[in-house]
């Protein structure tokens, strides 16, 4: 009888590191855009927490990395906005614009309030960049102000709550 208690017990105890390493698989596959096709079960709700404590993000909002279905449907100049954040910005201001400890919360910076609240200041920011501070010069660099316009929209869209988190997909015209 205690033989048998103790096994269960040491079951239920291995588990959670079980799960943690498959969900790290998962997670590593879901952050791979071609992945996106490829449907994954749907994680239960012990499995969410798990993957939560390993991405190590216990303040961003919930939400389901296993499926990165498109889920806003958007301008085709705020997809372009999406990919090029993703390509150029997103190293130091974070997925899906939600900040992170080396750069400002953009978020943030373009509310109302924020110290980047006009599509001038932002396109000025981002052209010039702060060298000495560790903002790159993406002019210098070579990115189109076509690109860093489009990343307005996107960035823009973010902080004004109109696009969501994740991949989007582009509006169909007509
Ligand atoms: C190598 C890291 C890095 C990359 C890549 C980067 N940034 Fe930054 N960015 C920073 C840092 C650090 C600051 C804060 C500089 C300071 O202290 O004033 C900053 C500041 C900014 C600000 C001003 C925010 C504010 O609140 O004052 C904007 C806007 C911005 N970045 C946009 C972008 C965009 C758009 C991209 C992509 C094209 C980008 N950044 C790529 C590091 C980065």
């Amino acid at each position: 009888m205690a033989a048998a208690e103790a096994r269960t017990a040491h079951d239920s105890a291995m588990k959670p590191t079980r799960q943690a390493q498959r969900d790290t698989a998962r997670v590593e596959q879901a952050e791979s855009p071609r992945s996106a096709a490829v449907p994954a079960p749907a994680p239960t709700p012990g499995q969410q927490d798990t993957a939560k404590a390993t991405t190590g993000s216990s303040d961003a909002p919930l939400r389901d990395v296993y499926h990165q279905a498109p889920r806003d449907t958007v301008s085709q100049a705020v997809y372009n906005g999406w990919k090029q954040y993703n390509l150029n910005c997103a190293r130091c201001h974070g997925e899906d614009v939600a900040g992170t400890t080396i750069a400002p919360h953009l978020i943030v910076s373009l509310k109302p309030n924020g110290p980047v609240n006009s599509k001038e200041s932002f396109v000025q920011t981002v052209c010039a960049g702060r060298p000495e501070k560790g903002m790159p010069a993406w002019c210098s660099l070579g990115l189109e102000m076509e690109k860093i316009n489009s990343i307005y929209e996107y960035v823009k869209g973010r902080s004004d709550a109109k696009v969501g988190p994740g991949r989007p997909a582009v509006r169909q015209q007509g």
